[in-house]
């Protein structure tokens, strides 16, 4: 009988591509490594055939991609000596980061949009021994304050800005080189903040220049001809595209929003903070942004669900909402290989998913003739 070697968060398994000394001790609760899962049926629905892959973040530790970020940020934040840490949230980054707060023995402050977070992620902060505060205004009046107290109070950003979390995240773009054998044609991802399509840009990019071991300043410009990929096996990146809600869609408008709104509470956000890298990802990669209603979102987060039993939270649901219509337009060529990321896991809100479900609740006497008689009127051929 083999062994498998024990998975120890992606710290250790990206050890040579992340800035890590050999003391440095490692806050990890077992974070990366996630499915990608090819669809099988949503596919069939579609009128261009095309290879259709989920990246099931919602499988981290805390529920969501954020883990891959703050386990770098708080490892970084630890080993500066930091006692407290900081976000502001829409929920996601700070169950996250309460949770490797927890974890390091350190504090986590977080500030949350009053009432337009998940009941899932507010609930994980709670019990994680988060210090919540509810600031009566959205994400980017949060985010905001939290620049402006950390000059003041001795408290490390943990929020996207922090450098250490795209490091994080950009090793869910190596997973996907790895599994795949091939950087994919399209990624397509949701975009709030624009932190992680920011750091999936940076991880093709190291990937392309052997996997990041001779990652210099040239690797974002190469555009796949870098003279540092020889001998690499992935020589390609992908085409980046952002789907942002319509009611929070600042890289629509080409201008910050300033009252952002959409049922999709994890990027309800008008002010993003990679305003410019995002900008350079679109450029540099060749791909776009665009816009899904709420109503766009909410269908493909049920589609996904009934058809796949992939079950995400409304935000994630963005990626593939925008790439079945980019697929069926051809924006998206027939036989791509495409990747959307599922940034959050359905159980992080609860309430939207029961809301818009017509699922039948068949209320039965605890008597076997009903419940039989309820299997048989219900059965599909
Ligand atoms: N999807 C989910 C589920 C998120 O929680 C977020 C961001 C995004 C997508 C967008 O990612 O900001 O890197 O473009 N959530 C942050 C939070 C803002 O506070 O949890 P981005």
């Amino acid at each position: 009988m083999t062994f498998r070697t024990r998975y120890t968060g992606l710290i250790e398994n990206y050890r040579d591509r992340l800035p890590v000394s050999d003391d440095t001790r490692i806050i990890s609760l077992g974070e990366g490594n996630t499915p990608l899962i090819k669809l099988n049926n949503i596919p069939d629905l579609l009128d261009k055939k095309v290879d259709l892959y989920v990246k099931y973040e919602g499988l981290n530790p805390t529920g969501s991609f954020k883990d891959r970020g703050m386990t770098m940020a708080v490892t970084k934040a630890v080993e500066d000596g930091a006692k407290a840490i900081i976000c502001a949230s829409t929920g996601n980054t700070s169950a996250s980061a309460a949770a490797y707060a927890a974890r390091a023995g350190i504090t986590a402050f977080v500030l949350i949009p009053d009432g337009k977070i998940a009941q899932g992620k507010l609930a994980q902060a709670m019990m994680e021994g988060a210090v919540i505060l509810q600031v009566k205004g959205n994400f980017d009046d949060g985010m905001r304050l939290v620049k402006e107290v950390a000059k003041e109070a001795p408290v490390t950003i943990v929020n996207s800005i922090n450098p250490y979390r795209l490091q994080g995240q950009k090793t869910a773009a190596f997973e996907i080189v790895e599994e795949l054998g091939r950087a994919p044609d399209f990624h397509c991802l949701p975009v709030g903040n624009a932190g992680n399509i920011t750091a999936h840009w940076i991880g093709y990019s190291e990937y392309a220049c052997e996997k990041g071991a001779q990652a210099t300043a040239a690797c974002a410009h190469c555009n796949g001809v870098c003279p540092y990929a020889t001998g690499s096996i992935v020589t390609t990146r992908p085409k980046m595209v952002g789907y942002q809600a319509s009611g929070s869609a600042p890289f629509l408008r080409g201008e910050m929003v300033d009252d952002p709104e959409t049922v999709a509470t994890a990027i309800r956000i008008g002010h993003p903070q990679s305003w410019d890298h995002a900008w350079k990802v679109h450029k540099e990669s060749g791909g776009w942004f665009d816009e899904c209603s709420d109503e766009e979102i909410l269908a493909a987060q049920k589609l996904l669900a009934e058809k796949e039993g992939v079950f995400c939270e409304p935000a994630s649901a963005t990626s593939v909402a925008g790439a079945m219509r980019d697929i069926n337009s051809g924006k998206i060529p027939e036989n791509s290989c495409v990747v959307c990321t599922l940034t959050g896991h359905g159980l992080k809100d609860p309430d939207t998913a029961i809301k818009q479900s017509n699922a039948p609740v068949i209320a039965v006497d605890a008597k076997l003739e009903q419940v039989k008689s309820a299997i048989l009127e219900n059965m599909t051929d």
